[in-house]
């Protein structure tokens, strides 16, 4: 069982494997790890209609039998309501603390099924098997889970490392176009902060859709590993994990205005992208010719139309005080090379935001 590659994290390490037929290798891993629990699969709707008899299949081909938990699609179900459904369903059906959670789906399934892993019997195994880009190439990897609440995005959550990620790269046949954008912003984001390599991969396609021809295994493995890095030195985002936000500060007030689910993460991650880049132009000597070329790779992702900035600073500001009173953004001062600084005032970003939206 060879691993793509390795998150080393003390006992908390796991390995994630990346391949078109990457979970024909989850028995091999139960196996290895002794895991005799009941598994239960937790997905959405439409994955779970698309790629539930496969896993299926899978599992059984070796004897063991899951149950099936089925979420909502869509960020709403990041809620209490939806924890507490797959709780009180676990309990009923008699899961112990052996048990495992593989959580089937994009980031909404694999951020919920993490929280519910990290509180349910205070704590029992999960497995990632992500099936959007943005799920494989981010939040599958480092171990960050949460829900939504009224008053804003991912407020209630926890840091609980999975125990494998498994990614199936053939599932992102079934993707739709704009999901496949939605994750390609996070690509563009890590590469923008820590790869100039894959930044100059990227810049290689004329388009970055998903018929364009990029290689999701060699964007995949990029992104995990420099996800890997920055999650080992700084597990619990006190730090340089904070470089992984870039467009983000930006990005969660879009979302927010919007309504959950108005916009998808990745879209409201290019805006913020796009915000950035002009502050890092201005306030960060980011060089004329490198903001150009990285405009242009942003440019390629389609976002909607933001004609109203209304309301936009207060969701900057509600960023503010969860922080502790800082807003740190991160900026570049070249492709690769990111910058944490204190944003003092949130009108200087709205205003990069004005001047390329
Ligand atoms: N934990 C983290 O570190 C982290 C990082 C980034 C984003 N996130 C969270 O991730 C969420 C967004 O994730 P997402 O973009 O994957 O959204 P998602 O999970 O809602 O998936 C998007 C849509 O794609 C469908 N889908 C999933 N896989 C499919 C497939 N293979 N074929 C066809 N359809 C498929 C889903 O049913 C859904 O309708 C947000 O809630 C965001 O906050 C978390």
């Amino acid at each position: 069982l060879e691993a793509d590659l390795k998150i080393h994290l003390g006992e908390r390490s796991y390995r994630i494997m990346v391949s078109p037929d990457a979970w024909d290798q989850l028995p091999g891993f139960l196996d290895k790890e002794n895991i005799s629990g009941k598994l239960l699969v937790v997905t959405d709707d439409r994955v779970g209609s698309l790629y539930s008899s496969s896993l299926a299949g899978v599992l059984e081909g070796t004897g063991r039998r899951a149950r099936f938990h089925t979420i909502p699609q869509g960020e709403e179900s990041k809620s209490f309501f939806e924890i507490e459904r797959l709780c009180r369903s676990m309990s009923e059906n008699g899961f112990d603390r052996k048990s495992v959670i593989l959580a089937m789906g994009g980031g909404v399934v694999g951020d919920l099924a993490g929280l519910a892993a990290s509180v349910y019997l205070r704590g029992v195994t999960y497995i990632q098997l992500p099936t959007t880009l943005l799920a494989m190439v981010d939040s599958s990897v480092g171990g960050k889970t949460g829900i939504n609440i009224p008053e804003g995005k991912n407020l209630v959550g926890t840091f609980y490392q999975p125990a494998m990620v498994c990614v199936n790269t053939r599932t992102l046949e079934t993707l739709e176009a704009r999901d496949w954008y939605s994750g390609m912003a996070e690509v563009v984001k890590i590469a923008l902060t820590s790869d100039p390599v894959l930044f100059g991969y990227l810049e290689g396609f004329n388009e970055i859709g998903p018929d364009a021809g990029i290689e999701p295994t060699r964007i995949i493995k990029a992104a995990c590993m420099k996800k890997a890095l920055v999650v080992e030195e700084d597990e619990r985002e006190s730090g340089q994990r904070r470089v992984l936000n870039f467009g983000h500060t930006l990005g969660h007030a879009l979302e927010a205005s919007a309504g959950f689910g108005g916009l998808r993460h990745g879209e409201a991650v290019a805006l913020g992208m796009k915000a950035s880049l002009e502050l890092s132009r201005r306030q960060a000597g980011l060089p004329e010719d490198q903001f150009k070329r990285a405009m242009e790779v942003i440019d390629r992702i389609p976002t909607p139309q933001f004609d109203s900035l209304d309301g936009l600073s207060e969701f900057i500001l509600r960023d503010k005080k969860s922080s502790g009173g800082a807003v740190t953004i991160v900026l570049i001062e070249g492709i690769g090379i990111p910058r944490l600084v204190p944003l003092n005032d949130p009108g200087a970003l709205l205003d990069a935001f004005t001047a390329v939206a």
